[in-house]
């Protein structure tokens, strides 16, 4: 689901910007051709619309599987003030060992959720720009369909930022990458039962 959803996105982002470029939401701000899918806005659309499946069907199996197994929950919370500023202080020492890479940490729970929040957002603006005479009410909650632009495009940018890091990141650290790529460590989603205390060691005979 993870690189099903890495390539759905590539060709949301590219085509994306393939399409703004029609019409800019930043005055004077462009993406370079090389960069769009599409060579101009009817393409991209087209190329916008096929990804768009792809998305939200493995995001549906994503939200699906995560909330059914309870695998969102434990993996994303809760998130500690305490683990936070720590693990923000190892950053800022470089100490981005990641030695057990089945369990995030504070920082990183905070990235996937907004990032999340970030992908959910496009998809409900994509869908009112999409059909905004259906989801007239839609559109007139997001404040209209410049509004609902605007927003959508703000979403891209969060995604767009997220991955640079995410990436870069993953570089740094590359048994995430490995792990990513073969199925990694098995994930234990329970809590395991409370472990025995050790039996105190018994009084050498002399
Ligand atoms: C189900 C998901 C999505 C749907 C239905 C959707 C739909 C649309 C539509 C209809 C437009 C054209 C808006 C216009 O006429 O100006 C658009 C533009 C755009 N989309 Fe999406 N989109 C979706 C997801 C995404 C994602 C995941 C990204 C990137 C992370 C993205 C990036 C963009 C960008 C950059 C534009 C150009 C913004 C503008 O100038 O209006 N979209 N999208």
């Amino acid at each position: 689901m993870h690189w099903t959803n890495a390539a759905a996105m590539l060709v949301m982002i590219t085509s994306g910007w393939g399409i703004y470029d029609d019409d800019v939401v930043i005055e004077g701000f462009h993406f370079p051709q090389y960069l769009r899918l599409g060579d101009w806005a009817a393409p991209s659309l087209n190329f916008h619309f096929a990804g768009m499946w792809l998305l939200a069907i493995n995001g549906l199996f994503y939200f699906g599987y995560g909330l059914f197994t309870g695998r969102l929950r434990e993996r994303l919370l809760p998130i500690r003030l305490h683990d936070l500023i720590h693990t923000i202080n190892d950053t800022l020492h470089f100490r981005i060992a990641h030695e057990d890479i089945t369990t995030y940490n504070a920082v990183q729970k905070i990235l996937y959720i907004v990032v999340i929040l970030a992908a959910i957002s496009q998809v409900v603006t994509g869908f009112a720009m999409w059909k905004p005479v259906q989801l007239a009410g839609l559109v007139w909650l997001l404040g209209g369909f410049q509004s609902a632009r605007i927003i959508h495009f703000t979403g891209m940018s969060v995604i767009v930022g997220f991955l640079v890091v995410h990436v870069a990141l993953s570089v740094l650290v590359p048994s995430t990458l490995w792990a990513m790529l073969t199925g990694g460590p098995r994930v234990r989603l329970r809590p395991a039962s409370p472990t025995p205390p050790p039996s105190p060691e018994l009084p050498r005979a002399s």
